[in-house]
């Protein structure tokens, strides 16, 4: 197991690390005896036992913090909830933050890191797909809002992440699929390579994990070199992350928080971006068909699913963020492997995807 590092982050991915968790914690944040340790329920049943008894072997004094598991805790509500539970415990600016869980503990755990005492460090123990293939790097945190996905947030980068693949084992099926949304997303935008070489990946099961420790760390190579280009998401590299993601994000708040998981929305908006990239960028018609059947061997959604209305959608883009001053950039593919920020994209281009969704 080699380690790697994104930003200011040490990233370890490998099997057995959790056990390790306290060794490699006073490693990363030494003279900081004592910790919240943020989980969701589902996780909190499953891993949290060994966190804790491997960060008190360490030294480190934790107490346990849960949520419900799901969109929905993403909220100000909840970190209010638990910035008044640590004060309780005792938990102060010497402390740090472990988050245990997917992509919503993560952004939820390291948005109250960044701001319990004005900001305390983070360690990210990201037990999803999608959390060890793409949120644990980047170190943006967020919340989400009634007008839209990751309205609030801040930039926190954790000082050390934790993934150990062995804790996608128990992830069931539809949570396992999902990560490879970001997956597919990642081989799109930089490494054809990469999107060739799926369809093995898309053969394995959860009891399979160990297998993915390569895919993981390239996914993980492919997402600190963009940041590293643009950590404030300044001069528009970040920007190409957000493939699949303007509609995406707008089918997940008109669907309501919960009701799609964030990789089937993400799955959508590929979906939605590809159409858009025939149109607008060239990407020949085989390469646009080739991304929905890779999306389909994942068994992630490529039509709209009856009851998520298209309206909705329509109205939750206009609030998005990246229409700022009226201006839409829209990223777009012109061959899978590459990826640029269009500036052409009309609005009646986005509500014609949508239609055709
Ligand atoms: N910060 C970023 O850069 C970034 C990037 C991509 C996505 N995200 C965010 O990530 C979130 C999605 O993350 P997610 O898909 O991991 O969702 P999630 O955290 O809700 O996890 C999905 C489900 O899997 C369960 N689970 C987690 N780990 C498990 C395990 N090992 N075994 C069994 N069950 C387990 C959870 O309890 C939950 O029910 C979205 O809110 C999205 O906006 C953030
Ligand atoms: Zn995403």
């Amino acid at each position: 197991m080699n380690s790697q590092v994104a930003g200011n982050s040490r990233v370890l991915v490998g099997s057995g690390l959790l056990s390790e968790l306290g060794a490699r914690v006073l490693g990363s944040l030494p003279q900081r005896p004592r910790c919240a340790l943020i989980a969701d329920e589902n996780v909190n049943r499953l891993y949290a036992a060994a966190a804790v008894e491997s960060l008190r072997g360490a030294g480190i004094n934790s107490q346990t913090f849960t949520l419900p598991a799901g969109e929905r805790s993403k909220s100000l509500a909840h970190v209010g909830a638990i910035c008044d539970q640590m004060s309780r415990a005792g938990l102060d600016r010497t402390s740090f933050v472990v988050a245990l869980g997917g992509g919503v503990i993560g952004d939820l755990a390291g948005f109250i890191a960044s701001v319990y005492h004005r900001g305390i460090p983070w360690v990210n123990v990201p037990t999803t797909v999608l959390a060890q293939v793409d949120s644990c790097i980047g170190g943006k945190t967020g919340l989400n809002t009634a007008a839209g996905k990751n309205l609030i947030g801040s930039f926190h980068q954790p000082a050390l992440v934790v993934a150990d693949v062995d804790t996608l084992q128990t992830l069931p099926r539809r949570e396992w699929n999902e990560g490879f949304a970001e997956v597919i997303k990642h081989g799109i935008i930089r490494d054809a390579a990469l999107f060739e070489s799926l369809p093995k990946a898309a053969e394995l099961e959860p009891a399979n994990a160990r297998d993915l420790v390569p895919l993981i760390r390239r996914n993980i190579e492919i997402k600190a070199a963009i940041v590293a280009a643009d950590e404030r998401e300044s001069t528009g590299e970040r920007a190409l992350l957000n493939f699949g993601h303007t509609v995406g994000h707008a089918i997940e708040t008109a669907a309501g928080y919960g009701e799609m998981l964030h990789g089937e929305a993400i799955s959508l908006g590929i979906v939605a971006a590809s159409d858009l990239s025939t149109r607008k960028a060239g990407l020949p018609d085989d390469e646009r068909r080739a991304i929905v059947a890779m999306l389909n061997a994942f068994q992630l959604p490529t039509q709209l699913p009856r009851g998520i209305s298209r309206d909705k959608i329509k109205e939750a883009l206009r609030f998005d963020k990246k229409f700022e001053r009226g201006e839409i950039r829209f990223v777009v593919t012109p061959k899978i492997g590459s990826a640029y920020v269009a500036t052409d994209v009309t609005f009646a281009d986005l509500e014609h995807a949508i239609d055709s969704l």
